[in-house]
Formats: structure tokens, C-alpha cells, sequence
């Protein structure tokens, strides 16, 4: 495929439908946008987009459509619009439910719509500008003129593409892994900050540091592997240290708990890296075996 299809279809404008729908526009593609609520369309017209209060006049016409829609509403969405094509009419049908594979459009593939999927892997938070998509990646699977299609709408963003294996499989583990890392971060972030706030007389200074932390440590990963990034006692074998941070947690088992599990990973990747020796291997063993 040479450029990216147009004119596109964008169905839910949620967090990601606006904000997807916009980037194209402002690329040069002819979009459509349709969303249920009247709130949703008055608000994504505010933002400049065309948007169709009905779901007929946005498909028209269309040579790909993009589906955002929430999770649960995912197959409903894709019967209502397999039903709302002209006859005739298939258009290259994606979707950015991360865990889906292309299973879920399967009425607009009965109607021999090519499909595919399109996740950009990326916080799209309802408030706020949205994440840069130019920084962005998407993960794509699906037929082969979806895939070449998602690939052509990534362009058109700045974006950059991954494939994903076909199957359902594929794209749990892969939304797994994503969710795991995205929120595990927030939630960690959440459980330090905790943490620190008791310690710090000045907690917005604190806040401010840990997330500079947090940069700094991002940095290491974007240079290295993790076994290499990784810093810390647990990292130089510091048996003492961990001893003293897990009596500092006696009293809030959550925490202790979460500080063992991710400990154990973190002396995974030092054995790894071979950085410490069996001494302390073993001594850092038993403190976060308990
Ligand atoms: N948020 C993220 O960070 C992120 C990142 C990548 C991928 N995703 C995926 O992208 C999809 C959309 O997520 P989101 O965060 O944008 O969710 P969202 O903000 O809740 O928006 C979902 C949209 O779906 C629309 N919708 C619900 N049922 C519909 C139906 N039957 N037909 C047409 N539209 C329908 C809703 O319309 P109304 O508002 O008009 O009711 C709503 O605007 C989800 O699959 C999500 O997993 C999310």
C-alpha cells in the first residue's frame, strides 16, 4: 500500500478515537469520526474534527475504518458498523483493543472486510494534550493489507510499527506485558512516593525527585539491558542494606511483600550480570525467601 487509506472512519472518540482521529487529520487524511454520546461529538467537534452524529454517514465512503472503542463494546461496535456498511462496501477494518486479536471483527470480516489491529502502545490518559505520537510505537497484526494499512496510518503519525504473532494468545501476552509495565510503574510510583512522604519534611520536593529517579533510572534502560541498568543493594550483593530496609517494612506487609518479590527478579538479573558473588547470593537468598 502507497500512503496511508483514506477517507478513514474513526468510531469511538474516547481518549484514543479523538486523539488518533486529530493526528490523521492534521497528517492531511480525510476523516470522519462517529461516537454514541452527543458528549463525545460535541466535545471531539470542539476539538476541530468532522464528526457525523450518525453511524452511517461516517462510514461512507470510507476505505478503512478505525474502531475505539471500549473493551466490552468492541464486538457490538463491529456488528453495529458491519451492518451499517453500504452494500458492497469493505473497507480495511482495525481496532486498538491491545488484548484482541482480530477475532473480534470478525462480522465486518464475514462481510469481506480485510482485518487488522492497531495498538498504539502508549498512556492516552481523557484529560490532557495526549501522549506524543510521533514518539509513539503500534503494535499491528491482522491480514496482510490491514497490517500494510496500520503500518501507513503509523507513518502518517510519526509513529513507528511492531508486528504482532496472529492469534488471540499473542495479543493477552502481549497487552500483559504492556499493562504490567504502564500501571506497574504508576502503582510502584504510588507505593514509594507513600513511603517517602513520611520521611520527607518537604513532600512536594520529594515528589519531584522521586520522578526525577524515575527518569534517570528510565535513561539507564534506554542505554542497557536490565541486568546492566539494574543499581541498588540488592545489585552489589548489600545483604545488610536489604536486612535493614525489610525490618524498616515489619509493619506494613504489602510493602514487604512487593519489596521481596521484585528483589528476588532484581538478584536474578545480578546473578546474571555476575555481579555477586555466592556468599552473597545465598545470604540475599534466605532474607528474601521468608
Ligand atoms: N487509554 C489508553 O491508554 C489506550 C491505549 C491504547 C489502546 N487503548 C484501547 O483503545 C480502545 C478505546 O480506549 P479509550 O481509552 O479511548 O476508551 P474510552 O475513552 O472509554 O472511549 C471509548 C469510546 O468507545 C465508544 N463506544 C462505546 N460503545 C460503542 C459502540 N457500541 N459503538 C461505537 N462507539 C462506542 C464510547 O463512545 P461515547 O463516549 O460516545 O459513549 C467512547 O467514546 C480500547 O480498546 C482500549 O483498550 C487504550
Amino acid at each position: 500500500m502507497r500512503g496511508a487509506p483514506t477517507p478513514l472512519a474513526l468510531i469511538g472518540l474516547g481518549s484514543v478515537g479523538r486523539r488518533l482521529a486529530l493526528g490523521w487529520q492534521r497528517a492531511g487524511l480525510r476523516v470522519a469520526g462517529h461516537s454514541p454520546s452527543s458528549a463525545s461529538r460535541e466535545r471531539a467537534r470542539a476539538e476541530g474534527l468532522r464528526v457525523e452524529d450518525e453511524l452511517a454517514p461516517a462510514l461512507r465512503g470510507a476505505r478503512c475504518l478505525v474502531l475505539c472503542v471500549g473493551d466490552v463494546s468492541l464486538e457490538q461496535a463491529a456488528t453495529d458498523v458491519a451492518r451499517a456498511l453500504d452494500p458492497g462496501q469493505a473497507p480495511i477494518c482495525l481496532h486498538t483493543c491491545g488484548h484482541r486479536g482480530v477475532s473480534a471483527l470478525a462480522p465486518l470480516a464475514a462481510r469481506g472486510c480485510p482485518t487488522g489491529t492497531f495498538h498504539p502502545l502508549a498512556a492516552f490518559a481523557s484529560e490532557g494534550p495526549g501522549p506524543a505520537l510521533a514518539e509513539a510505537w503500534c503494535a499491528i497484526g491482522g491480514d496482510a493489507s490491514a497490517r500494510a494499512a496500520a503500518s501507513e496510518l503509523a507513518r502518517a503519525l510519526g509513529a513507528r510499527t511492531f508486528a504482532l504473532r496472529e492469534g488471540e494468545d499473542a495479543a493477552l501476552r502481549y497487552h500483559t506485558a504492556a499493562a504490567l509495565l504502564a500501571n506497574g510503574t504508576v502503582a510502584l510510583t504510588s507505593i514509594a512516593m507513600d513511603l517517602a512522604r513520611e520521611a520527607c519534611s518537604e513532600p512536594g520536593a520529594a515528589r519531584d525527585a522521586f520522578l526525577a529517579l524515575l527518569k534517570s533510572t528510565l535513561a539507564n534502560l534506554e542505554r542497557a539491558a536490565p541486568e546492566r541498568a539494574l543499581t541498588g543493594p540488592v545489585s552489589r550483593g548489600d545483604a545488610a542494606t536489604v536486612r535493614a530496609h525489610l525490618a524498616g517494612l515489619a509493619n506494613d506487609p504489602a510493602a514487604s511483600e512487593l519489596y521481596r518479590q521484585l528483589s528476588r527478579r532484581m538478584l536474578e538479573l545480578a546473578r546474571r550480570d555476575g555481579r555477586i558473588d555466592a556468599e552473597a547470593l545465598r545470604a540475599l537468598q534466605g532474607l528474601l525467601s521468608r
